[in-house]
């Protein structure tokens, strides 16, 4: 991928993924229909981390990792602490699956192999509704979407 496609965006390497692209996936069509969305890659270089935070300007993601799984971890805590030890709970992305991903709870990410890839499909116009209503909703968007597969193959 070209250079200059990316740019730096509070502090994360991010490019825009267009339309043809995403309409390739019933589910994420299903998705764009109902919601307002901005579906991006984001790249962590190798050896670097992004460290505790809660993102700014988003509240609700559905993140798919494509690459780079045993050598990057992302982690959440509820209790981050400067001077002391704290629980973490790690999210162990597992390939070619979707993530209904909560920005506003603390997380990093530390990758220690080759450039890291993180498709990410933000929903926007929704911060009063939720996160839970919202993952649900998307769950039950998959489900009909599967549905809807089914039938077709069965056919
Ligand atoms: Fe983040």
């Amino acid at each position: 991928m070209p250079e200059e496609v990316w740019e730096v965006k509070l502090g994360f390497m991010v490019t825009f993924v267009s339309d043809e692209i995403i309409d390739l996936d019933p589910y994420l069509r299903a998705i764009k229909a109902q919601y307002e969305v901005l579906p991006v890659l984001l790249c962590l270089p190798p050896n670097t981390c992004y460290p505790w935070h809660t993102d700014e300007t988003r509240r609700t993601a559905l993140n798919m990792q494509l690459n780079a799984h045993d050598q990057s971890c992302c982690v959440f805590t509820k209790e981050r602490s400067d001077e002391e030890f704290f629980q973490i709970a790690e999210l162990k992305y597992q390939p070619d699956t979707y993530y209904v991903f909560n920005t506003q709870e603390e997380h990093m990410v530390m990758n220690f192999g080759e450039t890291r890839y993180m498709f990410s499909f933000t929903l926007k116009g929704i911060r009063d509704v939720p996160f839970r209503q919202v993952a649900a909703s998307l769950i039950d968007i998959q489900a009909r979407v599967l549905q809807a597969d089914t039938a077709d193959t069965s056919a």
